[in-house]
């Protein structure tokens, strides 16, 4: 058994969820978690809602609310989208609690006494028609580093290098197209350099492990090699405040939200393990050094995962150049795997809500089943590499392989027992067809649990579909609706009970995939459709301030079947089945693509 924590990505509180933010980590750390949790691990799967920065900030500003009333309304949202998804949460949380503060605060004390913040003063960017700061990602120019017209404040999109806004040559406003003015402003600045042998370390360990994707761990180490101090304070007044004497109370600077969104991991950890009332219980995640963390998330948030997040560990530990102490927290765990994915674009174009070029996941779901998109995402998905969502491909994936590979096989399956027999039929001798088919669901487990501990579910997807196939291919061959003479009865008992252990087989391969369908799919053979347990949403009072109340997602998952063969219940009733997926009009490709425009 291991210690498992799955830190998914905290979607920033901007809006509703698209199809392009969940297909890169929601599915695939639900798919790794859900796995685990079968295969014998103790799972710790924490996220939330990231809901402080600039982004939010001027949303708010422009839908006449204060930043904490839209973070509000669009948590809720998410919250909605991510349950609709069946994403297996221990704990959704948000950014704007208590705990997360606090927890917030003394990752920044203990950098802070162990020497790692240098105090410098530097240049900020204000508006010079509004008097305000002027946030790095609102300003663009030109990359001093590769020359790409349109490379934001903090980043470079076409060279992943890291930028401040003075860096800029020709720079202005996004907002209003207007010349920023830079004026003088004191700033945390994270030890960076004193860090970076300790960093290097860490990441020469994990590439020796062979578990990181090649371009993420390349990624991480160029950037290793242009380390620099970097401010993890800001001004503005929407965020969490600096706990230091003298500063606590300027109303306006906050620490940066990137500083505090990674947090997020550890404090909703500790949320978790205070709701429990063991409030101890996260360090079994956090201080053993055994336990293993794997983090989910979209290739533009590499940087703050393997560099920002390991630094603000390592100097809150005292392991870099400068040394010091863990505080009350202790020594805490650096990520054991970075697992990133590509970008998803849709119909060849780069989502964009402001564009309208999206498809919201609600949107999506209020017209087609879950794990239509789940199978898509897991089958086509942006893991290694950038991919393409497009309504004909979602469309042929879903009826050639969904409906009539996968389906196709469990309706017969129950509909051939349901007729013939009411009930799972004995089976009696084998014959060599049945003990290779029998062989090859079973051996399923191993390749594709092998291949999901890799972070590799599309190949881990297409090993069960690859099984799925076999099993067609026997019933096809055998024919077993032609066995109808009386003394065929046992060899046709035989047959459909091989077919039933192949589909309970099957049916716990795919589960994590399609945690919906194999709970339908086991009322189909005649089970009580408890394979996949599913999240649900509470509505709590904030931790240290019972005047506040939020929903979160959680869920109790520790009815997991686990993960190998069960053999299935001879006599149990089975009745005629109804199909588990819906087949796709191909109209609606044609219907989809107006609805875009
Ligand atoms: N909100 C960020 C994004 O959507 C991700 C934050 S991940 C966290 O890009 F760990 F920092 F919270
Ligand atoms: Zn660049």
């Amino acid at each position: 058994m291991n210690r498992v924590l799955s830190a998914v990505a905290w979607p920033y509180a901007n809006g509703p969820r698209h199809i392009g933010h969940v297909a890169g980590f929601g599915v695939p750390s639900d798919v790794f978690s859900r796995y685990s949790r079968m295969a014998g691990d103790e799972v710790l799967m924490v996220s939330g809602s990231d809901e402080h920065g600039t982004p939010i900030l001027i949303a708010a500003d422009e839908a006449g609310m204060t930043p904490q009333e839209l973070a509000d309304k669009n948590h809720r949202l998410i919250v909605e989208d991510l349950v609709s998804l069946g994403i297996s949460y221990d704990l959704y949380t948000r950014t704007t609690t208590r705990n997360h503060e606090s927890v917030v605060q003394e990752l920044f004390l203990g950098v802070y006494e162990n020497g790692y913040f240098l105090e410098e003063t530097t240049y900020g960017a204000i508006s010079p028609s509004t008097g305000r700061t002027l946030p790095d990602r609102y300003i663009e120019g030109i990359c001093p580093n590769c020359g790409y017209d349109g490379a934001r404040g903090d980043q470079c999109d076409s060279c992943g290098k890291q930028l401040d806004p003075q860096d800029l040559e020709e720079p202005r406003s996004r907002i209003n197209g207007e010349t920023p003015e830079f004026v003088e402003t004191q700033h945390f600045f994270l030890d960076l350099p004193a860090l970076a042998e300790a960093l290097r370390e860490w990441l020469d360990e994990r590439e020796a492990s062979g578990l990181w994707r090649p371009n993420v761990i390349r990624f991480s180490k160029n950037i290793l090699d242009e380390i620099r101090p970097r401010a993890m304070t800001r001004d503005i007044d929407w965020g969490i405040t600096i706990p230091l004497e003298g500063w606590r109370d300027e109303r306006t600077k906050k620490l940066y939200v990137w500083f505090d969104a990674v947090v997020g991991y550890l404090s909703a950890s500790i949320e978790w393990a205070r709701r429990l009332g063991e409030p101890d219980r996260w360090r079994e995640w956090w201080n053993d050094p055994e336990a293993l963390s794997y983090y989910f998330m979209g290739k533009d948030n590499i940087t703050f995962h393997a560099q920002i997040w390991p630094a603000e560990l390592l100097a809150y530990a005292g392991k870099g150049s400068r040394g010091g102490q863990p505080r009350d927290l202790g020594e805490l765990n650096l990520p054991t795997e970075v697992v990133s994915s590509e970008f998803l674009t849709m119909e060849g174009r780069k989502f964009s809500s402001s564009k309208k070029v999206v498809i919201y996941v609600r949107d999506l779901l209020s017209r087609y089943q879950p794990d239509a998109f789940r199978y898509f995402v897991a089958a086509a998905g942006p893991e290694s590499q950038d991919a393409d969502f497009t309504w004909a491909e979602f469309v042929r994936r879903t009826n050639d392989e969904l409906v009539a590979g996968w389906g196709n096989l469990v309706n017969r399956t129950a509909n051939l027992i349901a007729k013939n027999f009411g009930e799972i039929p004995a089976a009696g001798a084998l014959q060599p067809e049945d003990a290779a088919v029998l062989a090859a669901t079973e051996a399923a487990f191993d390749t594709v649990g092998a291949l999901i501990g890799q972070h590799r579910q599309k190949a881990a997807i297409a090993e069960a579909m690859k099984a799925v196939g076999e099993v067609n291919r026997y019933v096809s061959e055998l024919e077993p609706w032609k066995l109808k003479r009386e003394d065929q009865r046992e060899r046709l008992g035989t047959v459909l009970n091989v077919m039933a252990q192949c589909v309970s087989d099957l049916n716990l391969v795919l589960s994590p995939f399609l945690p919906f369908s194999a709970n339908a799919v086991d009322v189909a053979m005649g089970g009580s459709g408890e394979i996949a347990p599913m999240p649900t949403v509470e509505e709590v009072a904030d931790l240290d301030d019972a005047a506040r109340s939020y929903p979160i997602i959680t869920g109790e998952y520790s009815d997991f079947p686990e993960w190998k063969r069960r053999p299935v219940e001879v006599g149990r009733p089975v009745a005629k089945p109804s199909p588990v997926f819906v087949k796709l009009d191909p109209a609606v490709v044609e219907e989809e693509l107006d609805r875009l425009g």
